[in-house]
């Protein structure tokens, strides 16, 4: 069987790991420290906060940005950690429709969906492909609306040459096991200013003061610290931040390998009765999940498993789920286009020969049936 997903994880982040366990920090360590820095550097943020996974770095936004009310305008296509992180803060999701051609949120369905209780702007750049940023930035300007992007897709995408996650009020970012940057589990939450940053770190440990590690660098190790603020257990872990060390001199050779196969992809079924995700000219993507859109959906996927060939749908629409059904979602394209979709095998350690064989099942299944 192809799987549809396959962490990229080999013999350097092995090795970091047994290194990480020879100096006994395998908690919130230096390691944790080590890795904010450089994910900073690699995205150009200055305030990184080291999650334990992007989901908790959602919520988080939400707490460090003082949101904890009124309507957020959001995707239903994507994972529901987008809209968990809603209603853990007590805001009401308004689902807006996305564009046919990314499937990210179409800005000028959002502007039709804000009101006078709308607060923030939920962007997920759904498959790596940034959202158009300029024109939410925009909406966001003269409606005084936060943004918070959900970059769960998109470490390492860029919208005009600019990283995303450092354009809105605040990034959440994925390093889940099989997201460009794999952990295992791990996040992200970038921030704009120096008192978000600094709750969020103390919020991310349990509302305490000072980091283990903080109070080891100290001259005499100190016991001492306060809780001002009922805090979470979000942090990251060193463990996880030895890999992701590993993993971010790797980011753009994975997202290459991705978007060697996107390509591939897209030359061999340009002939048949199925539409791709497009890549607008001003991005760069990290071709995360490679994405069709076929009539013949659930045909598709029984086809292709007969044939060993793994795939998946993403998303299941929120608005479908019971628990979401009681909010506002006007968004035909949407309810439309999650038929049709289907997410085929992409991923670094995808060989050219099982590149071949899922481009001879999709073809195949157009010739005989
Ligand atoms: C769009 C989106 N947002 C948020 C998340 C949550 O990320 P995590 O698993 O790191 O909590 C995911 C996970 O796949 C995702 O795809």
């Amino acid at each position: 069987m192809i799987p549809v997903f396959k962490p990229a994880v080999g013999d350097d982040e092995w090795q970091a790991v047994r290194e990480c366990f020879q100096t006994g920090w395998i908690g919130l360590g230096p390691k944790t420290a080590e890795f904010e820095q450089a994910f900073g550097k690699t995205i150009g943020a200055e305030y990184v906060v080291g999650m334990n996974s992007c989901s908790s770095a959602l919520d988080m936004a939400f707490k460090v940005l003082g949101i904890s009310g009124g309507e957020v305008i959001t995707p239903s296509l994507t994972f529901v950690s987008t809209n968990h992180a809603i209603l853990y803060n007590n805001c009401t999701p308004v689902f807006g429709d996305v564009t046919r051609d990314t499937l990210t949120l179409d800005p000028d369905d959002v502007r039709r969906k804000i009101t006078p209780n709308t607060v923030a702007l939920m962007l997920v750049h759904y498959a790596g492909h940034p959202c158009d940023l300029d024109a939410f930035l925009e909406i966001a300007r003269e409606h005084n609306l936060a943004i918070i992007e959900d970059c769960a897709h998109a470490a390492g995408s860029t919208y005009n040459g600019q990283p995303v996650g450092t354009f809105g009020d605040a990034g959440c970012f994925s390093f889940h096991a099989v997201k460009n940057v794999a952990m295992g589990e791990g996040g992200a939450l970038v921030v704009k200013q120096t008192d978000q940053y600094e709750r969020a770190m103390q919020l991310r440990w349990c509302g305490i003061s000072k980091s283990t590690w903080e109070r080891a660098r100290g001259k005499s190790y100190s016991w001492q610290y306060d809780v001002q603020e009922l805090g979470y257990k979000y942090h990251l872990s060193d463990i996880a931040a030895a890999i992701g060390l590993v993993q971010l001199g790797k980011i753009e050779q994975h997202r290459q390998a991705r978007k060697h196969i996107w390509q591939t992809y897209d030359v061999a079924f340009a002939d048949l009765p199925v539409q791709p995700l497009a890549i607008h000219n001003n991005v760069t993507s990290t071709h995360l999940i490679y994405v069709l859109q076929t009539e013949r959906r659930d045909e598709m996927i029984d086809f292709l498993r007969e044939r060993g060939i793994g795939t998946s749908v993403h998303y299941y629409p929120n608005h479908l789920f019971d628990l979401y059904r009681r909010y506002p979602a006007d968004i035909p394209i949407t309810e439309e286009v999650w038929q049709k979709i289907i997410t085929l095998p992409i991923y670094p350690a995808l060989t050219s020969e099982q590149v071949e064989t899922v481009i001879e099942g999709v073809r195949a299944f157009y010739q005989d049936t």
